[in-house]
């Protein structure tokens, strides 16, 4: 999507379609409608009082030929309670212009930016929203919705010229928006596209284009590193596993945090011998999202260049069932040095976790965040809509929890206690892989946190919003691509 600011007056700009929002109670005379030309704003007094609109949050009115302006249409974007209105509402309505314009066969959008021309968040926002907008999960449909795309999106200033802080908001919403799209790209690709092999190939692609530097370790390696639970899950698929390590960091950053970024990369989770029900196996491909976004984390690092150092830890494997996996009852010795007994070979994301947070703290990491699909309990305690926080650092946690406040990421923190560690003693061995049913999504973390040490950790759970079930007005059904824009933000920060 080619994005440009543009300072001609409203009434002048061509495009096939000018958007402007409008808020509830004062739908044609709000939001900024209200900059609009007099003639404009009669015809849209009519539409008001015919009931057609109305500016309740991602209504869309697309008027032809518009009564003073040049534009060919005028979208009309309800913005909802104008007390409720803030950049990431901004952020969503420019996803629903984009969708409704280019189900229409549009491929070009002008948005009057108005008063917000000089309010560099805002424009990040909408530019973020614009791309994540245009996206869909149909690559693989012989009839492409997404060759419905939006090539050109125009900025209106009215008039502003607008600074290099704006500019450079402009820019920076590209390079999220793009990388959470890579990440949204990763997570739609279904298993037999998307090996550990495939995985570690893309990896090395980013990396030789952005100039990152990337390792990718196979399965001797792990064995010879004494990545006992790692392996343990991947010795039962014919297709190898990978490590995949990437670095980014800044020549000016020697005294920041050295940031380790794991993502959980299970690129096909059947369950292994404790399999899956039939119903619903296909999602498991997507358990991979944890690992799709440090990639799509490290595209935008690459390009935004902030002064900090990042090791990201990508344990990459399928959870297969066969003659030659993991059994339940199975004990097997961490790259820690701590036993597991393996109680559920379906609780498998910790185990992959566990060696590659280990590997993480010997490459010099002060601090680790972790994504992964860990567990179903997540998304019973918080939806598809909120990602589980977790962690002892108070401190990381809730710079965690800033940026995903102020990126738009929905996320909550659920405790961790020592009072839970009780339910996933094992009889035999150090640690058992479960917990049991009750507070899995805490007993799931807290055994992450075991390989942490005191190292400061936090852990993100998305197996509820790797993925949207619905389609949104300003969102496509399909991989969200959460929480990559979090992840940038608190990285820009440190
Ligand atoms: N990958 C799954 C978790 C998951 C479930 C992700 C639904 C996305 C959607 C994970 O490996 C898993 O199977 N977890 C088990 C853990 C249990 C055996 C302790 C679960 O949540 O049931
Ligand atoms: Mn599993
Ligand atoms: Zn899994």
């Amino acid at each position: 999507m080619n994005i440009e600011f543009t300072t001609l007056p409203l009434a002048e700009l061509q495009a096939s379609a000018l958007a402007v929002y409008t808020f509830e109670s004062a739908a044609a005379s709000s939001g900024t409608v209200e900059q609009m030309p007099a003639e404009t704003r009669v015809l849209l007094g009519e539409l008001e009082a015919s009931g057609e609109l109305t500016g309740k949050a991602h209504e869309c009115t697309l008027v032809h030929r518009p009564a003073g302006l040049v534009a060919r249409r005028l979208l009309v974007v309800g913005a909802g309670k104008k007390d409720k209105f803030n950049t990431n509402q901004l952020r969503r309505l420019a996803g629903t212009a984009v969708r409704h314009v280019r189900a229409r066969g549009l491929h070009d959008l002008a948005w009057f930016v108005g008063d917000l021309s000089t309010d560099a968040p805002a424009l990040q926002a909408l530019v973020e929203g614009a791309i994540h907008g245009d996206y869909d999960a149909d690559r693989y449909r012989t009839e492409r919705n997404s060759e419905r795309r939006i090539d050109r999106l125009d900025l209106a200033t009215g008039g502003v010229l607008p600074a290099e802080p704006e500019r450079a908001a402009v820019e920076r919403g590209r390079v999220i928006a793009e990388a959470q799209n890579f990440t949204r790209n990763l997570v739609n690709e279904p298993s037999n596209r998307m090996t550990p092999r495939h995985l570690a190939q893309h990896a090395s692609d980013l990396a030789a284009r952005w100039g990152l530097e990337c390792e990718v370790f196979g399965p001797e390696d792990i064995q010879r590193m004494k990545m006992g639970a790692f392996w343990s899950v991947a010795q039962g698929s014919e297709e190898p596993p990978r490590l995949i390590v990437l670095r980014y960091s800044h020549p000016q950053a020697p005294d920041s945090p050295v940031v380790g970024l794991i993502g959980k990369g299970i690129t096909f989770d059947t369950g292994g011998i404790s399999i899956k029900p039939a119903e619903n196996m296909h999602e498991m491909k997507t358990d991979m999202a944890g690992g799709a976004t440090m990639l799509g984390v490290m595209q935008a690092l690459a390009q935004l260049k902030p002064k900090v150092r990042v090791v990201t830890v990508i344990p990459a494997t399928e959870n297969m069932p066969s003659g030659k996996a993991y059994k339940p009852g199975d004990v097997v010795t961490s790259m820690s040095g701590k036993t597991i007994e393996v109680l559920n070979t379906d609780a498998e994301g910790r185990l992959v976790l566990a060696d590659a947070l280990t590997f993480a703290k010997q490459q010099g990491c002060t601090v680790l965040i972790d994504a992964a699909t860990l567990t179903g309990a997540v998304s019973v305690a918080l939806g598809n809509i909120t990602t589980g926080v977790f962690g002892w650092n108070k401190e990381w946690v809730n710079r965690v929890l800033a940026s995903a406040a102020a990126t738009g990421d929905r996320m909550w923190e659920l405790p961790v206690d020592d009072e839970y560690r009780d339910l996933y003693k094992s009889q035999i061995a150090d640690l058992a892989n479960t917990g049991g049913r009750y507070g899995a999504a805490i007993t799931g973390a807290m055994f992450i946190g075991e390989f942490a040490g005191s190292t400061p950790w936090v852990h993100l759970d998305i197996a509820g919003t790797r993925w949207s079930n619905e389609e949104k007005p300003y969102l496509g059904k399909g991989p969200t691509g959460s929480p990559v824009r979090t992840l940038v933000d608190v990285l820009m920060r440190c």
